[in-house]
Formats: C-alpha cells, sequence, structure tokens
C-alpha cells in the first residue's frame, strides 16, 4: 500500500499508525469486480476470438517480429521469457524498454485507477497505472517506439487491413470501423482486453494453494509455515499488500492493487538506467530533483512516463503491488527488475535497513547509497514504518524463514491436479527453496 499524501508520520512502530496502515492495505480494494465472463479456451466470443489472433500476431508490428505474445508469455505467465531484464523492440528488435515486463495473469481484475477516499491510490493498468482500462493498454504497445513501433494508428491499419482474420474484425466491429484509424485501434484494444478477460488461461485459479483452499488437497508443513510467516504481522507481513483471502467473490489475487514505494536498488542493467545511455527516448528528469547523481529515474506514479501526478511528490517512487500468483515461473521481480530470484527478492525486504551495503551498488559495482533509485529529495516516499521493512534493530525474517516463505509462494503456481499431484510442474528455484527451508 501507499500511504496517503500527507498520512506518512515518523511515529513508526505507533500502535495507532499500524493499525491504519494494516487496514488500509489489507481492506481489499473494494472496486475488483470479476471478469464478467470466464470460458473454456476455444469457446472465446467472436470479439476474444478476434483479440486472440491479434494476440500472437507479429505482422502488426514494423519489424515484422514482434507481437504481444514475444514479451507476454504464456509458459512465463505470460511474462517476459528472453532472460532481460527490459524487452528489446522497435523496427530493428534493438531498442531496450524501461520497465520490466509484467505477468499478464489475473491483470484483467483491476479496477480502474482511483484514489479511494482515504487517499490511496488504486487500480489502473500498467506499473503506473496510467491506463485506465484494458482496452485502452492494449493499444499503446503498437504505437510504443521501442516496441511494436508504428508511427500512428493509421500505421497500424494499414497492416490491420492485410490480415487473414480482417473478415472476423470486420463482422465484430463493423466495417465503417476500419475507414477510422483511431476507431480501428480502439477495437483491437476492445479484442485484446476482451480475449485477456474471457481466456481461461489468463486466470484458471488451479493452483496448489487453490485446491487446498478447496479441500481438495493438503499443504506440506513447510508450505504451511510459509504461509503463516507470509500472513504474520510481525514476521513477513506480505499479505498486507499482497492479500491472501479473497472478496467479493473473487479469490485471493494476492495484490489489493494499491501502489507503495518500496526503495528498490537501481538496476544497472537497464541501459536507461547507465550513464552512457544516449536512448532519445529516455526521459531525462533527474536534473529537476538536483543535486540527483543520475540522468533518468524511473518515479513510477509522479512520472515521467505518467504525466498527470508530477505535482504529487509523496508518491514518487511507488509502483502498482503485482498479484503473486505465478511468481515462480516469472524471471525477473519488481518494476526494474532488480533481482532474478525469488530467495533474493524476499531477503531484499528483510534486509534492506539492515544490510543495505549488500544491495545497494554504483554502476561499476562499489557500494552505493541506499535507496539510489531515487533522488534525496524523493526518498521520503519509501515505506520505513511496515512490516517487513525492519521497523527496529533485526530482520523480522530469517533466512530459513525466507525459504518457507519462497516454498509457500511456488504453492501459487497454476496447473496442480488434485488427482495427479506428481504431474505439477513448479520451476527449479521452487525445489531448491524446498530443500532448503527446516519445516
Ligand atoms: C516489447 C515488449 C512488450 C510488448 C510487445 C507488449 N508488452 Fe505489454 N508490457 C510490457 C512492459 C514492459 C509492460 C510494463 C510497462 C509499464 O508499466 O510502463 C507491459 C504492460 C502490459 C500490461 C499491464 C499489466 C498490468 O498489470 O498493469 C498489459 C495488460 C499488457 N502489457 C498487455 C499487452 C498487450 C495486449 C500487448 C500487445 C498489443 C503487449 N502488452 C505488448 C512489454 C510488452
Ligand atoms: C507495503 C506493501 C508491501 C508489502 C508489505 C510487501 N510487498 Fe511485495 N510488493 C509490493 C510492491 C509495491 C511491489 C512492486 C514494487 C515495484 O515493482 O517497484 C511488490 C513486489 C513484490 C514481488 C515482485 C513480484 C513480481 O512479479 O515482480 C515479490 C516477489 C514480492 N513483492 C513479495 C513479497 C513478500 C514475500 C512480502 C513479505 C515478506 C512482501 N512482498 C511484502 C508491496 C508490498
Amino acid at each position: 500500500m501507499t500511504v496517503p499524501a500527507g498520512a506518512r508520520s515518523s511515529v513508526a512502530g505507533s500502535l495507532v499508525l499500524s493499525v491504519a496502515l494494516l487496514a488500509g492495505c489489507g481492506g481489499g480494494s473494494g472496486g475488483t469486480s470479476p471478469p464478467t465472463t470466464t470460458t473454456a479456451t476455444g469457446q472465446l466470443s467472436p470479439m476474444a476470438e478476434v483479440g486472440r489472433q491479434i494476440f500472437s500476431d507479429t505482422a502488426l508490428s514494423v519489424s515484422g517480429k514482434q507481437s504481444c505474445a514475444t514479451c507476454h508469455v504464456a509458459d512465463h505467465a505470460f511474462a517476459a521469457a528472453d532472460g532481460r531484464s527490459v524487452p528489446l523492440g522497435g523496427p530493428h528488435m534493438d531498442l531496450p524498454g524501461l520497465r520490466a515486463t509484467p505477468s499478464l495473469m489475473y491483470a484483467s481484475y483491476a479496477p480502474a485507477f482511483k484514489f479511494a477516499s482515504d487517499g490511496t491510490p488504486t487500480g489502473g493498468f500498467f506499473r503506473d497505472g496510467r491506463s485506465p482500462t484494458l482496452a485502452d493498454q492494449a493499444q499503446q504497445p503498437f504505437v510504443t517506439s521501442f516496441e511494436m513501433a508504428n508511427a500512428d494508428a493509421a500505421a497500424v491499419l494499414q497492416k490491420l487491413l492485410t490480415r487473414p482474420y480482417l473478415d472476423q474484425f470486420e463482422a465484430v466491429f463493423g466495417a465503417s470501423v476500419v475507414s477510422d484509424p483511431k476507431q480501428a485501434l480502439a477495437s483491437m484494444g476492445a479484442a485484446l482486453a476482451a480475449f485477456q478477460t474471457e481466456d481461461v488461461s489468463f486466470h484458471p485459479f488451479t493452483s496448489k494453494f487453490d485446491a487446498y483452499e478447496a479441500g481438495t488437497t493438503t499443504l506440506t508443513a513447510a508450505e504451511l509455515q510459509g504461509l503463516a510467516l507470509f500472513n504474520d504481522p510481525t514476521k513477513g507481513n506480505c499479505n498486507a499488500c499482497h492479500v491472501s483471502t479473497g472478496s467479493n467473490n473473487v479469490r485471493a489475487l494476492f495484490t489489493d492493487f494499491t501502489y507503495d514505494s518500496i526503495g528498490l536498488p537501481r538496476n544497472w542493467k537497464i541501459a536507461a538506467n547507465q550513464a552512457a545511455s544516449a536512448l532519445p527516448y529516455v526521459p531525462a528528469n533527474g536534473a529537476q530533483f538536483a543535486p540527483a547523481p543520475y540522468a533518468y529515474y524511473d518515479l513510477g506514479l509522479c512520472g515521467p512516463l505518467r504525466p498527470d501526478l508530477d505535482y504529487r511528490l509523496s508518491l514518487c517512487g511507488a509502483f502498482k503491488v503485482p498479484t503473486l500468483r505465478n511468481v515462480a515461473v516469472k524471471q525477473n521481480y519488481f518494476h526494474n527488475a532488480a533481482y532474478d530470484n525469488l530467495v533474493d527478492a524476499v531477503t531484499w525486504y528483510a534486509t534492506r535497513d539492515t544490510n543495505p551495503t549488500r544491495w545497494y551498488r554504483t554502476e561499476d559495482g562499489g557500494i552505493d547509497g541506499a535507496f539510489n533509485d531515487l533522488p534525496a529529495s524523493l526518498q521520503g516516499s519509501i515505506n520505513r514504518d511496515e512490516v517487513p521493512y525492519n521497523p527496529v534493530t533485526a530482520p523480522t525474517l530469517t533466512s530459513n524463514d525466507i525459504e518457507l516463505i519462497v516454498t509457500f509462494l511456488c504453492t501459487l503456481t497454476d496447473g496442480y491436479d488434485p488427482k495427479q499431484p506428481a504431474s505439477y510442474r513448479v520451476p527449479s528455484q521452487c525445489q531448491q527453496a524446498a530443500a532448503a527451508a527446516r519445516p
């Protein structure tokens, strides 16, 4: 969660404050509504069926090599599979992006972006919520210079007119749509949103955790301990933002779709973060926060990709809480891919404040100041009050606790069949954590 502007207090540890924080974060997003229809793959509505074809059609990109499915790979929870921190795209497939590719699984459950009545920013699409709906979001990659790279909606339409599913597209949206580039692109967005909302592969709810909740399987002792640590407000407290219980007839989504500034280390593998970066599309916003040492900072809610909240400095550095469903099959973690495995990601949470020199590095590998991905003048936004960020002197999680939590996170991987538990496929980092964890 993000504490509403002005509400952040220095009375860390105050009971009143902690209760307020927990209520704000764990209270559910309220606006979460289930996708309208959930049908099995192959039984999509005509609109979603068009969306399915667009989703993997590389001919809609200038390079001819990139579609939604290139970056959002089904086997990896519709997140990245290229081993990079950020994807490559553009006309020649050589332009690095600015953020790590998020999973699309369970994304359709996000409500539209809004400030809740207590001021908490909630919902929206992209990691900064700048897009109000899935249908709006889906239009952007086609015309983003370092992604599918079309110059404008008219250029996308020219390509659409050559596609074998054009008849189906016109049958759904009407033939007149293809004489108006903006309407055509908006219709493509609607089709892609319908596909992501209807196709069950985006939200199968078939994890081992789901089977456990349904009473059709049991969790191991280590998995149960990991769940308890995940929920314990004095240990992991992960549940405060990655909510582990369902609401509004939707099963647990492991996010409340709020935002938080958590002070991740700068990832020097992202070209935009490097001093020598000469990418023309990287916004140079560092100078306005002088004496900030770097030319470019990704500040999430307050910009630079999101333009409308740049006067809300208390929101700088806040990014959307992602779901943890299928987190084990992802290749990298957090908006800037700061980590490539779950043990590091969770260890960072537990030791961010007790052992910062382990995590914060300069570009040449030397020790850097803590919170080096935010200019000093904006570091007041960082969440320092809540567990698991160290509230006192020692981490709230031991290294064994961390292995247990990772073992639990692995139960959020979809594809568990209670009748055939032996065929459950979990990534190797899950087996390693389970072997290391002592229940
Ligand atoms: C070059 C790689 C790339 C391509 C191509 C791409 N995406 Fe993405 N996608 C990303 C990245 C990176 C983000 C996060 C960007 C941000 O937060 O600013 C993202 C974000 C999203 C989100 C937001 C998820 C959330 O939880 O807020 C959705 C939905 C999405 N993409 C769908 C699509 C669709 C549909 C297409 C095809 C039209 C597509 N993407 C094409 C890389 C890509
Ligand atoms: C106060 C809210 C909050 C708490 C508490 C919290 N998280 Fe997070 N978590 C976030 C936010 C916000 C992000 C995304 C941050 C970003 O990308 O900049 C995130 C991202 C993650 C990711 C990366 C997921 C991905 O797909 O990239 C993992 C893994 C994770 N959290 C695990 C945990 C665990 C385990 C705990 C408990 C030990 C925990 N979190 C506690 C807010 C929280």
